[in-house]
């Protein structure tokens, strides 16, 4: 474990800017730097780095937060990975502690399930010579991409993997949770070579597994593969076989090259194409294709299946056309797949054709369904419909005639006439969006517009301004002055990471420093980090007689305009305190019993004076209430 007051070490000697650029390039806009977000698609940069806050922050998607959390978001590490890569970095020593029992027990049980899995991947690895070994070498795969990919072999056994374990002392439950033991306490991979799937920062989230026993497969109690089923640690929609291996060839290469299946995968890899995932027989999903455009929005999809399986491809694209991504198919001949075809032409003619014969989405689609529709023009008007609202979802207006264009020679229509279909289309879609909350948005800030907002900008105040003196001859500090005027309601807060920071403050006045942003940008606790910076960048605007609110004045302009302004703020919160218990105290009123006249005259009493106490705060707000 590594030591809070190391964390906090690590994180205030890095240099956010310095560990971006190992990403990005950066470009520097006044004191900040900026780049095109890596999070969501823009065509304009509005990803912003602040090395005066130390933090990113991207205004479109709304990511932030300090350098540990974004080596989090971009190469998947956990917290404890990051800092120790920012520790590498910077040549901070980490000396861990031992965690204490209590520490222990409430340790993330994410943590044991990776303990379990690592110790299952070893298990795998040394049962595989022998049958498995003898298995993946018949399939012509070498020692370097067995060892690299981790491969392994669950034997002939009904519950090897599980006695073994248990005795290693591993809990069954943490077994069971994994799907590496069945409920009835059995082996979930016998007889299979296993291959690990990895999450981004190369951990192992789960198995999967292929029977080494080609006459059985037939039968239908007996899948050709078994996948562990999802788990914490594995939801199969988000995950992509070989991306932690394939990341940094297809950020080098700018290509994504996508197969079906695990074997299409560690054969091409072997053959020297690293730039390669596989989507392991699910179809396409949103997540996936995210987490592919994170490194490349060129994708290469190299296909081998039957006229069905390539309509329930095509149906996910469109989202990859949404996105600005440029997908590329490359139909093979039946019927090879990639493994097959690889086998049979060698490396040189393989690159050579997924080179030549590869065809642009929106051709690909429409090719297909034309051929499918025939002379009958019923079908033939479904499929032109089809094709164009797959068009429409280009963003670019330049390259969607151009697909106007080709599309139009195809289907033996005027280019006017699809045009015309096109932008009807787009309005329709621009409708839509409308209507629904964009994606890669903070959707929870943006449906509770009003709940704790009153509380962040507190938080706001005291942090951007907490170290200012009230005017240029006071020498208490905003921060003293905006905690002491919050000292007694602290504990009515609604946002428990308000009111540590609060607390958090107090303490820091106490001991005589200055409460500031840094402090809780490079906090041990994420959750606080994320939070203020969040609150540092996030436009806040809580409802209405808010505006009246303003800006807050410049530093030391008038230090009667800052009381005025954080007086106003403060009330803005106690009121909004004070509506709350109204509404709990007139749930009460309505919850009582008939004829409990003492308790309703308690809760009457009760009433008006809080509507005394909404009136004097309205005042000082000069609102009318009713
Ligand atoms: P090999 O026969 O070993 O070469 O596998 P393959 O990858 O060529 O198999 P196939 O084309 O039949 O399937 C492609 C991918 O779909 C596989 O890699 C698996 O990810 C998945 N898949 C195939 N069969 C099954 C199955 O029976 N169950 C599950 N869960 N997945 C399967
Ligand atoms: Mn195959």
């Amino acid at each position: 474990m590594i030591p809070p007051k190391t964390i906090r070490h690590i994180l205030e000697t890095t240099r956010i800017e310095e560990v971006v650029q190992d990403f990005l390039p950066l470009r520097r806009s006044g004191a900040n730097f900026t780049a095109r977000c890596p999070f969501h698609h823009e065509k304009t940069p509005s990803f912003s780095v602040s090395p005066a806050r130390n933090i990113f922050k991207c205004f479109g998607c709304g990511k932030g937060g300090n350098a540990a959390k974004f080596l989090m978001e971009h190469e998947g590490y956990s917290f404890p990975e990051a800092l120790r890569w920012l520790a590498k970095k910077y040549n901070i020593e980490i000396q861990e502690v031992q965690p204490t029992l209590e520490q222990l027990a409430t340790q993330q049980e994410e943590e044991s399930l990776f303990i379990v899995n690592d110790y299952a991947l070893k298990f795998f690895q040394e049962n595989l010579p022998g049958a498995g070994m003898g298995y993946l070498k018949s399939r012509g795969f070498t020692e370097a991409p067995i060892q690299k990919f981790g491969l392994g072999y669950a034997p002939d056994n009904w519950d090897a993997l599980k006695k073994a374990a248990t005795q290693a002392g591993f809990k069954l439950q943490y077994l069971q949770k994994l799907g590496l033991t069945t409920p009835s306490g059995k082996d979930f991979f016998r007889h299979r070579v296993i291959f690990p799937i990895t999450n981004l920062g190369g951990k192992v989230i789960a198995f999967a597994g292929r029977t080494i026993n080609n006459e059985t497969i037939q039968q239908s109690n007996h899948p050709k593969y078994l996948n562990s089923p999802e788990s914490p640690l594995y939801q199969k929609g988000q995950t992509l076989y070989g991306i932690h291996m394939a990341k940094q060839a297809i950020r080098r290469q700018d290509e994504c090259i996508l197969v079906e299946g695990y074997t299409d995968l560690i054969a091409i890899h072997q053959a020297g194409i690293e730039n390669i995932v596989a989507s392991a027989g699910t179809a396409i999903t949103s997540e996936q294709l995210l987490l592919i455009r994170r490194f490349s929005t060129n994708l290469k999809i190299l296909y081998d299946g039957d006229p069905a399986g390539i309509q329930a491809t095509l149906r996910g694209l469109d989202l990859a056309l949404e996105l600005d991504m440029n997908v590329k198919i490359v139909p093979l001949p039946h019927p090879d797949d990639p493994d097959s075809f690889l086998r049979k032409v060698g490396i040189n003619a393989f690159t050579e054709f997924i080179t030549n014969h590869a065809v642009d989405f929106i051709n690909f689609k429409a090719n297909t369904l034309l051929s499918g529709a025939g002379n009958d023009p019923v079908k033939k008007a479904a499929a032109v419909h089809n094709i164009v609202d797959s068009i429409a979802h280009v963003p670019d207006p330049l390259k969607r005639s151009f697909f106007v264009k080709d599309c139009a020679a195809l289907v033996g229509l005027g280019e006017e006439v699809l045009a015309q279909e096109t932008a009807k289309t787009v309005r329709a879609l621009a409708e839509r969006q409308r209507l629904v909350i964009p994606r890669g948005s903070n959707h929870s800030s943006m449906l509770s517009p009003q709940k704790e907002t009153y509380e962040r900008y507190l938080i706001r105040l005291l942090l951007e301004h907490g170290a200012e003196t009230l005017g240029p001859k006071e020498d208490t500090t905003i921060a003293e002055f905006i905690l002491g005027s919050i000292e007694d309601i602290l504990e009515h807060f609604e946002d428990p990471l308000c009111l540590c920071i609060c607390r958090e403050s107090i303490e820091l006045v106490k001991s005589k420093q200055p409460v500031a942003p840094h402090h809780f940008t490079s906090h041990e606790d994420l959750a606080i980090s994320g939070l203020v910076v969040e609150v540092l960048f996030k436009k806040i605007e809580p409802g209405p007689y808010w505006e009246e609110i303003g800006h807050f004045p410049s530093t030391h302009s008038n230090g009667q305009d800052q009381i005025v302004l954080i007086t106003k703020a403060i009330a803005h919160l106690k009121l909004n305190m004070v509506n709350r218990f109204c509404e709990q105290n007139l749930q009460r009123l309505r919850n009582i019993p008939g004829g409990d006249e003492t308790q309703t005259t308690r809760l009457l009493t009760a009433q008006e004076r809080l509507n005394e106490i909404r009136r004097g705060l309205a005042e000082t707000l000069g609102m009318v209430i009713k």
